[in-house]
């Protein structure tokens, strides 16, 4: 039932698969229909995608806007139902209707944490909400459970009582990550999770993903235009094109020796940030 045909570094446990992944969209909005475009053919926005993730790994997907990375990362949270293919977690493949476990078991940090936390509620109300309503800890424990939290993406108990208005951009990453986390997820999904920040903030942000994939064992998947970040941050590459996966492997193999000219176009046209690759 568990289909073992792919290409997982060093026999480590899968933790995720993309097998033979496509999802596509039907070209049917409103300005489509004004310009009377493409009527008619679907946008194949990923294309027969297989990538494998192995447990506690880091996966970075690369690619140019419009390749299909952020859709990939949707089918895999449910929010875009594949045309083709399965979807598997830890070798189960995960259907339409998803249980609580499997819903919690992936979780996803976006861009601009300002427009996913609530503005009304203090970073305490925000964390309590999601313990309580996921049941995670016994009421009791709840703030305490909150403290921890706020240890663990390295924001001060204070932070507590702050709401996102007096919080810095990168503060309220940190609270996003933390409610993330505060559902134990098996894998943390991050989409462009910090190019809206500067560098520096930016670069504090990228090694607590670091350290938070060593202490806690979570599985990281990036989303990114930044290869100096893939670099940093990940063990394994995926390059996108137009929807397909033109080459995936180990970030220093990939990057260093890249196999096809569409990533070496990608590396040449990105910014030479020196950001130490470990
Ligand atoms: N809801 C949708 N309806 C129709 N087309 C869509 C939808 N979402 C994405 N697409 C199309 O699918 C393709 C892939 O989009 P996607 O957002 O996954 O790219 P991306 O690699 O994340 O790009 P970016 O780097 O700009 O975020 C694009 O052609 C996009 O226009
Ligand atoms: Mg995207």
């Amino acid at each position: 039932m568990n289909a073992d045909t792919g290409n997982m570094a060093g026999g480590a446990a899968e933790m995720l698969r993309f097998d033979r992944v496509s999802v596509t969209f039907a070209r049917s909005g409103a300005l489509t229909r004004l310009l009377r475009i493409g009527s008619g053919s679907p946008v194949i926005a990923v294309d027969d995608v297989t990538i494998a993730v192995p447990k506690g790994g880091s996966l970075g997907i690369v690619g140019e806007s419009g390749s299909g990375k952020s859709t990939l990362v949707r089918a895999a949270l449910g929010l875009e139902r594949p045309s083709a293919g399965r979807i598997l977690l830890e070798g189960s493949e995960l259907g339409r209707r998803r249980g609580e476990r499997e819903r919690r078991a992936l979780q996803m940090v976006f861009q601009d944490p300002g427009t996913t936390l609530n503005p009304a509620h203090t970073v305490r109300a925000t964390l309590r909400e999601t313990l309580r309503v996921h049941r995670m800890v016994p009421r009791g424990e709840v703030d305490r459970r909150v403290d921890e939290l706020l240890d663990l993406v390295r924001l001060p108990t204070k932070t507590a009582g702050q709401r996102p208005a007096s919080l810095s951009g990168g503060q309220k990453q940190r609270v996003a990550i933390a409610r993330a986390l505060s559902l134990e997820p098996e894998i943390l999904f991050a989409d462009e999770a910090t190019s809206a920040l500067d560098v520096v903030v930016q670069a504090a942000v990228l090694d607590l993903l670091k350290e938070l994939r060593r202490e806690t064992g979570v599985t990281l998947v990036c989303v990114t235009h930044d290869l100096d970040l893939v670099h940093y941050v990940c063990d394994d590459v995926a390059v996108l094109q137009a929807g397909r996966l033109i080459e995936s492997g180990r970030v220093a193999e990939v990057l260093d020796a890249p196999q096809h000219d569409y990533t070496r176009r990608l590396i040449a046209a990105a910014p030479k940030l020196k950001v130490a690759a470990t």
